[in-house]
C-alpha cells in the first residue's frame, strides 16, 4: 500500500524543507518549475553564495505560459528550464539539485532515469543510484557509437573504446551499453549556461583556424557555424540543440514544431545573464564599474586578448582608488584583488604544453601564454575559434581522480595520426569531441564554457571535477606548473567570482 499522505504530513515536509532552507540560507522561491506560467521581468536578482547574479530579459515581458522552453512538452514532466534555472546562472548549480532531491523526496523530474540516474536500470528510488548528479551535478549523455558527423553520415572512427571500469553499470549494461543493439557510450557532464548566446551561438568563418578543417555547417541554411554549443560541439546550431534536447532530456516523442523551436531560440537569444554584485565589492555596474548582465546587451565581439581590448574590462575603474571612492577598507582590498586577478588573467604567462587544439597548432609546445590565449573571446572568455581543446581534465594522467565515473581505454588505428602529446592508447573519463569526429587528436578535447555567472553553478569543468573556483586555479597550478602564490591564487578567484 502507498502511505498516504496526510496534511500533517504535508505541512511536516514543508516544515523541514524550511528548516533545509533557513539552515543552509537557500531561497525555495528561486526554483522554477515547468508550467509555472509567471512573466518573466526585464530585471531579476537572485542571491548566491557570492552576492547577486543579475538576468535580464531584453524582450521582456516573457510570457512563460504556453513557452515550449518553460512548459513541460515532454514525457517526463520536465521543462529546458529545469536544468537551465534562471538563479544559476541558466545552468543548476549541485546545491540546488540537491535542495530538490530534499524538497521532494527525490520525485521531481529533474532525477527522471533517463539521464537523471547513474544508469536508467538502477533502482530509482535510491539516493546512490543518481551519485553523480546529487554529488557533482553531472547528467548522463549517452551518445551512440559510432556517431554521426553534422551531415548525419555515419562516421568511421579512428580508435576503439574499451570500458575499464564502470561504476555506473551503464556502459557495460546489455540494454544501454557499448555491446548492445544500439552501441552507446554514456559520458556524464554539467548542464552548460544557456545565456549570453549572442556571443557564443555566432557563425564563423569557413574554416577551423587551428584544424585548417572546414567548420560545420547549418543543416538548414548552409551557413558555416562557430562550432561552440555542446562540450563536443556536436549541434550546429540552436535550433539543432533544441530538437535534440527535446528528445533526449525531455523524451519527447514527437518532433518540436516550427513554432516552438522558434521560441526556444527566441528566447535563448535575449536572455543574458551576470554576476551583478558582489558581497564585498558593493554593486558590480554602479559608480564607473561597467559588469553586470546590462554590459552583454551592447557588448563587442570578437577577440579580447590584448590590454587595449580586454575579454573583461569592467572592473578597470577600481585600478584607481580616488576615481571609484570605497566605502570602507575591506570593500577596497577586495576591489584591488579583482583588478590583480583580471591582470593575472589577462597578462601573468605561464608555459602552456600539451594542450591538443593549442599547443598542436603551430604555436609551438610549450607556449608562455596566458588564460586569455585560451579563453579570448570578448564578455563570455569562450574561445572565438572552435573552443574545444584537450586541458587534460577527461584524459589520463592529468584528470582529477575521479572513482565514480567510467574509464574509457580508446586505441588508435596504426594509419590515424596518433593524439600529439598521448601516443595512441589513451585512458579517459570522457573522449569529448572524439565521440563526434572520430579522430584521434580530439581525444579528451572539451569546449570550454563561458566564464559567466560561475559563482550561481558550482561545481566547474564538463565533469564536475572541480567544486569550487578554488580548486579549478589549482588545477592549473598543477597542470601547468604555474607557482602562483596564494595571493595570485586568491585574485584569480576573486576575480572569477565577479563575473
Ligand atoms: C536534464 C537536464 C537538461 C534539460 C531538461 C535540458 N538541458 Fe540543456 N543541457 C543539459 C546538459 C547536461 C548540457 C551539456 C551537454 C553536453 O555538453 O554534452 C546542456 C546544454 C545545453 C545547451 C548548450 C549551451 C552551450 O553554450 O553549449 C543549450 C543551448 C541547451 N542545453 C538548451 C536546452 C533546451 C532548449 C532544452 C529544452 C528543450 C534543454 N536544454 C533541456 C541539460 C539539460
Ligand atoms: C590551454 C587552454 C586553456 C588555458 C590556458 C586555460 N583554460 Fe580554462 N578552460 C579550458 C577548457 C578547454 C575548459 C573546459 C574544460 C572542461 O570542461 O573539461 C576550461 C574551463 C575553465 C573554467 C570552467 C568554467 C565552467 O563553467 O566550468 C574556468 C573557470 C576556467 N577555465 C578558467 C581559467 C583560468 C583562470 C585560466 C588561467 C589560469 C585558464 N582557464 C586557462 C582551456 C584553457
Amino acid at each position: 500500500m502507498k502511505p498516504k499522505i496526510t496534511i500533517g504530513g504535508c505541512l511536516l515536509i514543508l516544515a523541514t524543507a524550511y528548516s533545509l532552507a533557513q539552515e543552509s540560507r537557500i531561497v525555495l522561491d528561486q526554483w522554477w518549475s515547468p508550467g509555472q506560467d509567471e512573466v518573466l521581468p526585464r530585471e531579476k536578482a537572485y542571491p548566491n553564495s557570492q552576492g547577486m547574479l543579475g538576468v535580464i530579459n531584453d524582450d521582456a515581458p516573457v510570457v512563460t505560459d504556453g513557452h515550449a522552453f518553460f512548459e513541460a512538452i515532454g514525457s517526463n514532466g520536465r521543462a529546458c528550464v529545469t536544468c537551465h534555472q534562471p538563479a544559476d546562472g541558466m545552468s543548476l548549480s549541485v546545491a540546488t539539485i540537491q535542495e530538490r532531491w530534499q524538497v521532494t523526496a527525490g520525485n521531481d523530474p529533474l532525477f527522471a532515469a533517463v539521464d537523471g540516474s547513474n544508469c536508467p536500470h538502477l533502482p530509482q528510488d535510491d539516493a546512490a543510484s543518481h551519485s553523480l548528479l546529487l554529488e557533482k551535478g553531472l547528467f548522463r549523455i549517452p551518445l551512440p557509437w559510432p556517431g554521426k558527423d553534422s551531415h548525419g553520415k555515419l562516421i568511421t572512427p579512428e580508435f576503439t573504446i574499451e570500458v575499464v571500469r564502470d561504476p555506473t553499470g551503464c556502459n557495460t549494461h546489455p540494454e544501454y551499453g557499448l555491446q548492445s543493439a544500439n552501441p552507446t557510450v554514456s559520458v556524464y557532464r554539467r548542464p552548460r549556461p544557456v545565456a549570453n548566446m549572442k556571443y557564443i551561438a555566432s557563425t564563423g568563418g569557413f574554416f577551423n583556424i587551428k584544424t585548417g578543417m572546414p567548420l560545420d555547417k547549418d543543416p538548414e541554411s548552409g551557413r558555416s557555424v562557430g562550432m561552440n554549443i555542446m562540450s563536443d560541439a556536436r549541434a550546429a546550431t540552436l535550433r539543432v540543440q533544441a530538437r535534440d534536447a527535446a528528445r533526449t532530456h525531455l523524451e519527447r516523442k514527437e518532433e518540436l514544431s516550427e513554432q516552438q523551436l522558434q521560441q526556444i531560440v527566441d528566447f535563448e537569444m535575449q536572455v543574458f545573464m551576470a554576476q551583478s554584485f558582489q558581497t564585498q565589492a558593493g554593486s558590480l555596474s554602479d559608480n564607473g564599474a561597467t559588469g553586470g548582465p546590462l554590459s552583454l546587451l551592447e557588448g563587442r565581439r570578437g577577440l579580447g586578448d590584448d590590454f587595449q581590448t580586454p575579454v573583461f574590462g569592467y572592473f578597470d575603474v577600481w585600478r584607481d582608488a580616488s576615481a571609484a571612492a570605497a566605502e570602507t577598507p575591506a570593500q577596497q582590498e577586495f576591489r584591488e584583488s579583482v583588478v590583480r586577478g583580471n591582470d593575472i588573467y589577462m597578462g601573468r604567462s605561464f608555459w602552456i604544453s600539451d594542450a591538443v587544439h593549442i599547443n598542436s597548432i603551430g604555436l609551438g609546445n610549450p607556449i608562455k601564454r596566458t588564460c586569455a590565449t585560451c579563453h579570448n573571446m570578448a564578455n563570455t572568455g569562450m574561445d572565438l575559434a572552435p573552443g574545444y581543446v584537450d586541458l587534460g581534465t577527461t584524459n589520463m594522467p592529468t584528470a582529477n581522480n575521479m572513482p565514480d565515473l567510467p574509464l574509457f581505454k580508446l586505441t588508435c588505428n596504426d594509419k590515424a595520426p596518433p593524439h600529439p602529446f598521448l601516443g595512441r592508447v589513451i585512458y579517459t573519463h570522457d573522449p569529448g569531441r572524439a565521440l563526434i569526429s572520430g579522430l584521434c587528436t580530439d581525444i579528451g578535447a572539451i569546449t570550454m564554457q563561458q566564464l559567466r555567472g560561475l559563482s550561481a553553478r558550482a561545481p566547474y569543468f564538463a565533469n564536475g571535477s572541480a567544486d569550487s573556483l578554488r580548486e579549478i586555479v589549482d588545477f592549473y597550478d598543477r597542470r601547468f606548473n604555474i607557482g602562483y602564490s596564494q595571493q595570485e591564487k586568491q585574485d584569480l578567484v576573486n576575480f572569477l567570482s565577479v563575473l
